[in-house]
């Protein structure tokens, strides 16, 4: 148990399922929440003794995201998996219209995704992470060069950004 463990949320599919394989395989422990069961298969297929998958983690679900983090919080106190050296938030993904045709329901499903679901995890892990001087990364859409069409995308991103600043 010499390297840490990081923490992957939306890790069934594309990057989150990308940065799992990776940082397991650099030999990390490494806890991946998926929301559907096909994605805790499809992180199981790897045979990997280094990925926990974290499941049912459902991030607008505020009840199990507290039980996800209790059951985590505990498994690191008893010394169960290494300490916590990040959280990497990837869960997401947007739903794209302009303005004037967006769904509401995607749109705030996309900022408990996104923002309210990473807060209250960053409730649950920070004292962890300063304790490791751990560290918290955000995969976001660069809002700087903003497109057209994925309003909910960027408003999430510079809200966390927003967030940072304000940390
Ligand atoms: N792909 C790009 O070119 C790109 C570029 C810049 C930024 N990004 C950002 O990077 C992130 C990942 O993108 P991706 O292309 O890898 O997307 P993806 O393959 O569609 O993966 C999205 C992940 O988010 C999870 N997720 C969605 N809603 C959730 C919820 N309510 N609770 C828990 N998990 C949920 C999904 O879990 P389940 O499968 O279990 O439902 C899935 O693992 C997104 O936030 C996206 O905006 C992507």
């Amino acid at each position: 148990m010499d390297k840490r463990t990081i923490l992957v949320t939306g890790a069934s599919s594309g990057i989150g399922f990308a940065i799992v394989s990776y940082l397991s395989n650099l030999g990390y422990t490494v806890l991946a929440t998926t929301r559907q069961l096909s994605g805790k298969n499809r992180l199981e297929d790897l045979e990997s003794n280094f990925i926990y998958p974290v499941f049912p983690l459902d991030l607008t679900d505020k009840n199990q995201v507290k039980e996800r983090a209790t059951e985590i919080i505990n498994k690191i106190i008893k010394g169960e998996i290494p300490p916590l050296e990040a959280v990497i938030f990837v869960a997401g993904g947007g739903h794209i219209a302009p303005v004037e045709l967006m769904n509401l329901e995607h749109f705030k499903e996309e900022l408990d995704v996104r923002l309210l679901s990473t807060v209250q995890m960053l409730q649950h892990f920070i004292p962890l992470l300063r304790k490791t001087k751990g560290k918290i990364i955000w995969i976001a859409t660069p809002g700087l060069f903003p497109v057209p069409f994925v309003a909910d995308i960027h408003a999430c991103d510079n809200c966390c950004i927003l967030l940072k600043k304000g940390e």
